[in-house]
């Protein structure tokens, strides 16, 4: 446990109402005295002729490739094959398709074999602009726009597999947070692919060919797709959520000891460059956020909404001063913001954010079905993950404006060399 954890778990509950008042022209304030009461390392960057470019930022400490040019959007790729799997420590691509199944009771190791031989092949080839075999749609196999497709392996696989002692302790069910409104359409799966590309199109075709060709195997259990900015609309740049904050800014950065954070450097074959993943469905509450006043907003996360940059400077990048105190007498970071219930000092401990928004069809009446797709990944669930969300659970202002109403957790084995697939290492 980090210092800043200790610090932060020592502070009492947040009272009932902690502040918040109606009022201002802006709404719905919060009351600054209640508040406290209460590339990549990426393999990015590959263009279709094979060329890979990185280039530093001048106010980023970490190295992420420069981005595609757009006139290549479509032609893009992004490797298949090697020791670990694309899509994890890939520079985000715009949009993306979460599919997760169910085993058929049938389903037994043998069949997850083939099931898997198959999708791995469709995967190679699309990722690399070729249509899959027998693909009925050809022509819409030609652009990848830096397609991934990423697998997850959830509890239920490993059971079905008779591979229990294969996995990962920390993949196993999450406890119930008191913040969880879980709806079981967005919840569990014994079998994830997450695909993302930088074109809609592309995405929408390699979620058609493995799921079709998943059919014998297993069902659709739940789809979330989400997007970020269009590929080259804003390069280089965190991205930004639904409630306008950049979202992404402490990830472990390429050249740091993200390497550990993210992946397992030891162990047995089927373990080692394994990663896990952990995906939330949070629903976010645009229109009581949107009552909000712009400061109360950016205390609420203890970041501004213009830089990113913590409340204590003026810089994305720059280190949050937790101890340091306003006028007022008060830290300036609150201890109930989001950052400072989410951070973590220890490179180790940190979480790969790689999360998508998504924004459903408003009800007639005009509400809006809007939140994010948060996907994290980490060497460990309960080292990193657990701790972390635990806090947030206990104590994050943000909480007034988000809901989780989905979660499943799933291993994310090793990549394959060419010829290979996805698990063979699990279940051989
Ligand atoms: C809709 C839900 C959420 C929103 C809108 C949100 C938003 C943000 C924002 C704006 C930041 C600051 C910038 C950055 O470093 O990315 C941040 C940081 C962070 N968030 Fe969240 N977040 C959400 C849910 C979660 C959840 C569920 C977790 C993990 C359980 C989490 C973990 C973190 C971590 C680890 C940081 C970095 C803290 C640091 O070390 O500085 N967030 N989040």
């Amino acid at each position: 446990m980090t210092e800043r954890t200790e610090r932060s778990e020592g502070r009492e509950g947040m009272p009932s109402g902690h502040g918040m008042t109606e009022g201002s022209s802006t709404g719905r304030t919060v009351s600054r005295r209640g508040l406290l009461t209460g590339g990549a390392l990426t393999v990015g960057g590959a263009l279709a002729g094979g060329v890979t470019i990185a280039a530093a930022r001048p106010d980023d400490p970490g190295v992420r490739p420069e981005p595609v040019p757009v006139a290549q959007v479509g032609t893009a790729v992004e490797p298949f094959h090697g020791a670990r799997q694309s899509g994890v420590t890939t520079e985000p691509q715009a949009h993306a398709a979460f599919v997760a199944f169910t085993l058929k009771p049938d389903t037994d190791r043998a069949a997850i074999g083939r099931m898997l031989r198959l999708l791995s092949d469709d995967a190679a080839r699309l990722t690399q602009g070729r249509p899959s075999l027998a693909d009925t749609e050809p022509e819409l196999g030609l652009l990848p726009a830096r397609l991934t497709v990423t697998f997850g392996f959830g509890p239920g696989l490993y059971t079905a597999a008779g591979r229990t002692d294969r996995r990962p302790a920390s993949v196993a069910e999450l406890p119930a947070f008191r913040i969880d409104r879980l709806q079981p359409r967005w919840t569990g799966g014994d079998l994830l692919v997450q695909i993302c590309a930088d074109d809609p199109l592309t995405v929408a075709h390699a979620q058609r060919v493995l799921i079709k060709d998943s059919r014998p195997f297993a069902t659709v259990r739940w789809v979330q797709q989400g997007f970020r900015r269009a590929a080259g609309a804003e390069p280089g740049r965190t991205q930004r959520n639904l409630f306008g904050q950049l979202d992404g800014t402490a990830n472990p950065k390429p050249g740091t000891p993200a390497d550990t954070a993210v992946w397992v450097t030891d162990g047995p074959a089927w373990l080692h460059d394994s990663t896990t993943l952990v995906v939330r469905r949070i629903s976010m509450n645009l229109e009581t956020w949107d009552l909000l006043g712009r400061t109360d907003r950016e205390i609420a996360v203890g970041r501004r909404l213009d830089t990113g940059a913590p409340l204590t400077s003026t810089a994305e990048y720059d280190e949050p001063e937790f101890a340091a105190l306003g006028p007022d007498g008060l830290t300036v970071i609150p201890d109930f913001s989001h950052l400072t219930r989410a951070h973590v000092t220890d490179d180790r401990l940190k979480l790969l954010r790689r999360p998508y928004n998504y924004d459903g069809v408003p009800t007639a009446d005009g509400h809006a079905d809007s939140g994010l797709i948060f996907a994290a990944y980490q060497a460990d669930i309960t080292r990193q993950f657990l701790p972390i969300q635990r806090r947030l659970a206990e104590r994050d202002l943000l909480n007034e404006w988000t809901t989780p109403i989905g979660s499943a957790v799933f291993a994310v084995p090793p990549g394959c060399p060419d010829g290979g697939w996805i698990g063979q290492q699990v279940l051989d």
